[in-house]
């Protein structure tokens, strides 16, 4: 099915199951700890052996030789995967290092060999005797210093200008001109990258944990060498992924490797320790910011440079995204540089780009209202715009920032607020609040579905969607019982295998919008194979409890399944909305305390307002939003992996040293979600809420913590030494 924009009215319209707060209904498997996960897979084969991932000792060089002897003697080895023995490996589409590295090696902790051993402790032991002898080679590791090497990208759209910068800059009224840093962040979700292979003949099942079924299956047989028709991908509970499983990781490789050499199931965790420097991370950036003003508060020019480094053939973080369509102001300029560093792999962490960037321009723009003697929330709704502020010709396709901003500012008190800093007290601590936009494109992504439908009256949906703790299941279920008036308990869904139509999978906060919008057009499918096998014009059938209705005759769905009815579709995407700005909108609000003498910073309330199209489970929406706040909070306060600048490594690389926020350190958080359709996203009339979450929070914690102290920090995390 082609999508018209913009929507017409359709089932999904009538609300009767989507749109209301539902709970998961996968909920109780994952809460009594019966979903299993790829590593937990005892069912799928017998005689799984282990195998234990050896990570290079060096950041940049070859190995000159490796020596297996030892290591093969040990008790229970049954094989060891090395690049020499491997035979011939491609390099999958979405991955810029390889992932089985040797002789050449690109970054720390780049896995060199797979131990495969009977037990999971005797390939740990054994993996400890391989021996690698290293010819170390100088790298770059310090974004820093490299600043100046920098260059512009070759792919995607570095660049973008309207107007006339320079000079609108220099004659603007009220100027600021500042630099921020955001340092490298850990993806740390909960569930490492794990996976079980086994090989029938030269077919290859894979067990896995990964947010993009299909990208996955196609690099493994990239990367293998092999038919992408010979690789099945199965990844039906996810447990976090952030982006830090988008990609095919070491894990799914190594478990395939070392199944074919051992001649057994093999399964390959990555250990805690290797994932920081194994997988990818969200890399650091250096951002400056200029914005020129006059004295009425209206920006006249804006302009955002951000630089980040990544391997070569790497990609650079584009946190400039948002400053390209949040704000007006005629004349613009933004540019992104990627400077060449040694580091492990950068790539998508929840909101990429826009994440580390309204990190920044949320801050610079409560510096511009200062000087402007404005309120924040005032200075963001006079400089808003309704049309994409470099092509004025494409309107959004829905705006409500200001309406965020307003609301949320009457439902946090915001009017209470002392713009002094500093001066407001309660007991040991200086008292803040905070305010920032939030702003996440919105991406529609095709994705098909498989519908079936019983003689029970049960739908099946059957999709390679993955649900990475974000409710797919739910709102596939609430998508598919809409469509066919079907109460939720008469609905299954099958997730995230390779065997099932391709979906949009889980990422850029595409997923529920996009898969919702396949299964509805493979139930628009379904509902024309009943209304057709029944005789029923399917004009006016209306299907509702469980029953199809058209003029004085209505079915059971249950009776017209028959021997089973089955509908396949896909949603796809033409141009038409290339007319508009997709995107979505927010604002969070944050109250912090610090303590007067310690300087101990204390979250102490949280609001986050979002316009993010129909929300389609309220309550899951929640649920991202509540996570994406946490995970704000956790960039704006505690996440850093620090660089090893001379060996050219994380070396906080476990969640001892790698700090996150825990329950303890998040207070009272609302959500508050503006009563939004938008037509021209899906017939859905939705958006993604996932990433919107987090974009802007460490700026509200940033200038919450200025408003409490009269410090300014532009330099991520905010740490108390940086208040003292
Ligand atoms: Mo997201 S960073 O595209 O999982």
């Amino acid at each position: 099915m082609k999508f018209e924009t913009p929507a017409t009215t359709n089932p999904i319209d009538q609300l009767k199951v989507v749109g209301k707060p539902t709970m998961r209904i996968d909920g109780s498997l994952k809460t009594t700890g019966t979903a299993p996960y790829a590593y937990e897979r005892y069912d799928v084969a017998s005689n799984q052996a282990y195998g234990y991932v050896v990570g290079a000792a060096i950041a940049k060089g070859r190995i000159k030789s490796i020596n297996l002897a030892a290591a093969k003697a040990a008790p229970g080895v049954l094989a060891i995967v090395t690049a020499e023995n491997a035979g011939k490996l491609g390099k999958g589409k979405f991955n810029t290092a390889k992932l089985l590295g040797g002789p050449e090696i690109q970054h720390y902790h780049q896995a060199v060999a797979v131990v495969v051993a009977e037990t999971f402790e005797q390939a740990r032991d054994a993996a400890q005797l391989v021996e690698i002898d290293y010819a170390r080679e100088k790298g770059f590791f310090d974004l820093a210093g490299a600043r100046e090497l920098a260059k512009k990208p070759e792919k995607g759209k570095p660049d973008s200008a309207a107007g006339d910068f320079a000079s609108g800059f220099s004659s603007a009224q009220v100027k600021l001109d500042e630099t921020y840093t955001t340092p490298d962040h850990a993806h740390a979700m909960m569930e490492p990258h794990a996976s079980i292979a086994v090989w029938d003949g030269d077919k290859l099942n894979l067990w896995t944990s990964n947010q993009m079924i299909d990208w996955g299956k196609g690099d493994l047989a990239l990367t293998l060498g092999i038919d992408k028709e010979n690789v099945r991908l199965i990844s039906p509970f996810i447990g976090g992924g952030f982006g830090g499983k988008l990609f095919l990781r070491s894990d799914a490789l190594l478990a395939a490797l070392g199944a074919r050499a051992a001649k057994r199931p093999v399964k390959v965790s990555l250990p805690r320790p290797l994932m920081f420097n194994n997988t990818t991370h969200r890399p650091a950036t250096i951002q400056r910011i200029r914005i020129g003003a006059n004295t009425d508060g209206k920006i006249t020019a804006i302009a955002h440079e951000s630089w980040s480094g990544d391997l070569p053939e790497g990609g650079p973080e584009t946190a400039v995204n948002q400053t390209r369509l949040l704000y007006s102001g005629a004349d613009r300029m933004t540019a992104t540089r990627l400077a060449v560093l040694d580091l492990p792999e950068g790539n998508a962490m929840r909101a990429p780009g826009e994440a580390p960037g309204t990190m920044a321009l949320e801050i610079a723009m409560d510096e511009m209202a200062e000087k402007l003697g404005l309120d924040p929330v005032e200075f963001r709704i006079r400089n808003d715009t309704q049309v994409d502020p470099e092509k004025p010709e494409r309107p959004f396709s829905q705006r409500q920032l200001i309406e965020c901003l307003r609301i949320g500012a009457d439902r946090f008190g915001w009017r209470i607020r002392n713009s002094q800093p500093g001066k407001t007290r309660d007991g040991p601590w200086l008292v803040g609040m905070g305010v920032a936009a939030a702003f996440r494109d919105n991406l529609v992504m095709k994705s098909g579905a498989r519908v079936r439908l019983d003689n029970r009256g049960v739908v099946t949906v059957e999709t390679d969607m993955t649900d990475i703790g974000t409710g797919s299941y739910t709102i596939i279920a609430q998508t598919a019982a809409e469509m066919m008036g079907l109460p939720l308990h008469k609905v299954e869904v099958r997730l995230g295998d390779s065997a099932f139509p391709v979906s949009a999978g889980s990422g850029g906060q595409w997923g529920a919008n996009s898969s919702t919008a396949g299964v509805y057009a493979a139930c628009v499918k379904l509902r024309e194979a009943v209304t057709q096998k029944l005789g029923f014009n399917s004009a006016d059938a209306v299907f509702e409890d469980g029953e199809v209705r058209s003029g004085n005759r209505s079915a059971s769905l249950a009776e017209a399944a028959g021997d089973g009815l089955v509908a396949e579709d896909l949603m796809e995407y033409g141009d038409l909305d290339k007319k508009y700005q997709q995107s979505t909108f927010g604002a969070h609000f944050v109250e912090v305390g610090v303590d007067a003498s310690t300087a101990e910073i204390r979250v102490r309330r949280m609001l986050a307002v979002c316009a993010a199209g129909r929300i389609l489970n309220p309550q899951t929406a929640r649920s991202q939003v509540i996570g994406a706040m946490t995970m704000g909070v956790g960039a704006a306060l505690m996440e850093e992996l620090a660089v090893d600048k001379r060996l050219g490594f994380f070396v906080n690389h476990d969640l001892a040293g790698y700090e996150v926020p825990v329950h303890a350190d998040i207070p009272h958080q609302e959500v508050v979600f503006l009563d939004e359709t938008d037509p021209i996203s899906s017939p859905m009339k939705a958006k993604g809420v996932g990433e919107l979450g987090i974009c802007g929070v460490g700026a509200a914690v940033a200038n919450a913590i200025y408003n409490a102290t009269g410090v300014r920090v532009r330099n991520y995390p905010i740490t108390l030494d940086k208040l003292l």
